[in-house]
């Protein structure tokens, strides 16, 4: 594994993450410019790109598990799973945030159990944060890992690892009662001890409302554009997604079709004798050219 850069040289550090929220003296302008970006990452090529491309936060989040493995929701993907697309995520990352998710089942058992599992995707992957799902109840866990030195990222409103309990992936937080439970929860997130939370498919007011509320950062992905950042899964950015995707997932690219073609005109060019071309090819020596082309003379 790669050593996590160093902090300094423009390395995005969990303190200036936290400071960003904090510029609210500035001009307007300013302060735009000090949102967060936040992508997910799953590999070593796509780190390296978003990295370059400048974005502040890289999370291997476990959407992993539907975007890269083909699974229908997120729970199947393990820790190991996870340890494998962290490490080539943290290899090719040099500025931005790491942050990994914590899978399904991975801090559900006991606290102990949940502190070493958040460990091993710090010393074995490389991270430099966690990120956990729930909020009240998750309030002594973030203390815990926080107490062990683990950045936390928090996450409320849809949490994709309750979608049996939820029912499915729903919008949250659209009745009063469920408005007041979603602030209750990132409230909870804070007062823990996280360094900043993301806020998952929730009406934009909703999230207007915790982003004012709260010391820390917000994060949003489908909670509208007044959160201190956004984070969007780079399979939805750059066109690669093969389900249903969400309206709040703007497309930046169509690598799908792109993709489509590159191997369709590679069918037809192998097909047609026109791949590989004599210039593409290795060419022996003279020697052995002689020697080929009139064996035994
Ligand atoms: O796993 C993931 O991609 C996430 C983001 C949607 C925030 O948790």
């Amino acid at each position: 594994m790669s050593a996590i850069p160093v902090a300094g040289g423009g390395k995005v550090t969990v303190p200036e993450i936290l400071s960003w929220k904090n510029s609210s003296a500035e001009p307007s302008e300013a302060k735009q410019n000090k949102k967060i970006t936040c992508l997910t990452a799953y590999d070593y090529p796509s780190a390296r790109l978003l990295d370059e491309a400048g974005v502040d936060i890289l999370l291997v989040g476990d959407s992993l598990a539907m975007v890269t493995l083909g699974y229908e929701n997120t729970l199947p993907v393990t820790l190991d799973e996870m340890l494998v697309h962290l490490r080539a995520v943290r290899r090719g990352t040099r500025r931005a945030l790491l942050v990994a998710d914590m899978p399904y089942g991975s801090y559900h058992v006991s606290a102990e159990e949940s502190v070493r599992n958040a460990i091993r995707l710090v010393k074995e992957g490389g991270a430099e944060a966690v990120k956990i799902e729930g909020g009240e109840r998750r309030m002594e866990l973030i203390a815990r890992l926080v107490e062990a030195e683990i950045p936390v990222m928090g996450h409320v409103g849809l949490t994709p690892q309750s979608i049996h309990a939820m029912g499915g992936f729903h919008v949250q937080g659209k009745s009063a009662e469920a408005a007041r439970q979603v602030e209750r929860d990132a409230r909870a997130v804070e007062a823990a001890g996280a360094f900043s939370i993301v806020l998952e498919s929730m009406p934009r007011e909703v999230a207007e409302r915790v982003t004012k509320a709260l010391r820390i950062p917000t994060i949003g992905i489908g909670a509208g554009p007044d959160c201190d950042g956004q984070v969007l899964v780079y399979h939805d950015l750059v066109g690669l997604t093969l389900g249903h995707r969400p309206k709040f997932a703007r497309r930046y690219a169509n690598l799908a079709s792109e993709i489509s073609r590159a191997a369709s005109d590679y069918c037809a060019d192998v097909r047609a004798g026109r791949f590989p071309s004599d210039a593409e090819s290795y060419h022996s020596p003279a020697e052995l050219h002689k020697e080929l082309v009139r064996p035994g003379e």
